[in-house]
């Protein structure tokens, strides 16, 4: 009997001694620390950041605590197993501890649950358990005693738990997504046309922005990234001059970003956009490259374009053959009030002919198959969209358009439906492969009436272009979200500054709910 007991008692010991180094636990937090903070954040003082690989570095502190912490949802009651690696660049030598900071009620108070010494450059890993007690906050964070003033990094901040024990990971947009009920756009559109939207650079970059684009678009377009005053390098082109006025040198590093990550992704390119009176240096018009001389002569300038032109077919040939599968080739050559061409600089030099020679020297120069667009705005308006069918169907006969491109700056109650139908019809008539290549639609205010009448304006206009979708090959709308449209004060996108979808983006993933 009393053997059994003993028996007993060490098979208890032993399980008591397995759990404590969390055997049998499951991960329920791991730091990846590589697309976004996760929750981390600087407790004080200071900063943290993503540093490669994998760690997140702390900077700026200015006391002890001033420390990487992060909330948890512990479970009271719940023995936790905490690890992670520190390291210091700084001090010969700097204490670090594992602390939590819990409160009840609002009132915090904190326990240092595991310490090491970790000498300059060297990773250390610290380790503890922890039985989180009857609180209802828990931030668990590193922190060193001593050397108040230094930076250091962490890394592989691991939670382990017994099985069943909820997990305190974050979801990376893509699993929401992948779980969640938000449908995707790109999939609800697959048999009519591309779906996409414009990307600026900084967004190219963030590894989470682009996981929920990645799922929701299957055309991306640079916002501003392969504009003229990206592309063109005017110092390059300057030298080059010397020697030859209609050199012209091109640059990519702005959109290599969105570039890379495409390819990477097996998503499409627009292009936007080679020729274009905006966002153009002055001095491609001027001789030697420098705006304070005269205009050059029409045959410089069909030079400088053709060279242009070339310049970037060539690498996009080289560097990302097959990605961009279309261009806009002019933007936005019709005057608003006239409806004739823009007095724009390429009038001035090359003529009344540039939007022809542009779509020419285009054909030229682009890989076999790429679709050449002309792309303009209010087209919907009388005036201009004479001009624009006039402009269409003095290139068509030439042969080196494919289509049009509406850009459809919108607001809710500009212009009228009606009106967008018929011009949608008008220009559908031409015969040309259709974009809607900039959708957007403006509100006064983010309140719940305002984004009910934008949803039902982005079903309306969804439902036009359905009509006609044996001639549109995409639809794009002009950004993400809200907070990082170019009209970011009318609200115009279809997600919020979290990517929670609007009452627009269901009104696009299912118009006819919206009547
Ligand atoms: C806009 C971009 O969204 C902005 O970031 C930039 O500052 C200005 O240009 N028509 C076009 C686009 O063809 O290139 C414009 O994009 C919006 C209007």
């Amino acid at each position: 009997m009393r053997k059994l007991t003993a028996a007993v008692l060490a098979l208890v010991i032993l399980m008591g001694g397995i759990a404590a180094m969390g055997e049998g636990n499951v991960t329920v937090y791991n730091s990846k620390f590589a697309e976004s903070l996760d929750g981390w954040y600087a407790r004080g003082s200071g900063s943290v950041s993503l540093a490669a690989p994998n760690n997140l570095h702390m900077a700026g502190r200015q006391s002890d605590w001033n420390s990487p912490g992060r909330d948890f949802a512990m479970v009271p009651g719940v023995t936790y197993g905490i690890s992670a690696q520190v390291r210091q660049q700084q001090a010969d030598s700097a204490h670090f501890m594992i602390s939590v900071a819990h409160a009840a009620n609002g009132a915090e108070t904190y326990e240092n649950l595991a310490s090491g010494d970790a000498a300059r450059d060297k990773w250390i890993t610290l380790q503890c358990e922890y039985t989180a007690g009857q609180y209802d906050r828990f931030v668990l964070y590193a922190e060193t005693t001593g050397a108040t003033n230094i930076e250091f990094d962490i890394r592989n901040f691991r939670v382990t738990a017994p099985e069943g024990t909820p997990s305190m990971a974050t979801p990376t947009a893509m699993e929401i997504l992948e779980a969640g009920e938000m449908p995707s756009l790109k999939e609800i559109y697959a048999d009519r046309f591309d779906f996409g939207t414009c990307v600026p650079r900084g967004q190219a970059m963030d590894g989470v922005a682009m996981a929920f684009n990645r799922r929701q678009f299957s055309i991306l377009t640079p916002e501003n990234e392969l504009k003229p005053d990206a592309v063109l390098d005017v110092t390059k082109s300057r030298k080059l001059a010397a020697e030859d006025e209609s050199a012209a040198a091109v640059r990519f590093e702005a959109a290599k970003p969105l570039l890379d990550y495409a390819k990477k992704n097996g998503l499409k390119v627009h292009g936007h956009v080679l020729v274009w009176h905006s966002q153009t240096p002055e001095a491609f018009f001027h001789e030697g490259y420098d705006s304070a001389r005269p205009l050059v002569t029409r045959e410089v300038m069909l030079g400088r374009l053709e060279n242009y032109i070339r310049g970037v077919m060539e690498y996009m040939a080289a560097n990302y053959p097959g990605g961009i599968v279309s261009w806009d080739v002019v933007n936005e050559a019709i005057d608003d009030g006239s409806g004739w061409l823009r007095n724009s600089n390429w009038m001035k030099t090359v003529g009344e002919d540039f939007v022809a020679r542009a779509f020419e020297l285009a054909r030229k120069y682009a890989p076999e198959g790429t679709l050449l667009f002309y792309n303009d705005y209010n087209t919907a308006m009388t005036g201009k969209q004479n001009g624009i069918v006039r402009l269409l169907k003095s290139l068509i006969p030439e042969g080196n358009i494919d289509g049009y491109g509406f850009q459809m700056h919108h607001s809710v109650d500009f212009p009228s439906i009606g009106d967008i139908d018929r011009s949608v019809r008008r220009i559908a008539a031409l015969g040309l492969k259709l974009r809607v290549s900039e959708l957007d639609i403006g509100v006064p205010d983010n309140g719940e009436a305002s984004f009910m009448k934008q949803a039902k304006m982005y079903a309306q206009i969804m439902k036009i272009l359905d009509k006609h979708s044996d001639q549109f090959i995409a639809v794009q709308v002009w950004g993400v979200c809200d907070n990082q449209s170019w009209r970011s004060s009318s609200y115009p996108l279809l997600f919020d500054a979290k990517r929670n979808p609007k009452p627009a983006f269901w009104a696009v993933a299912q118009p006819d709910m919206f009547k």
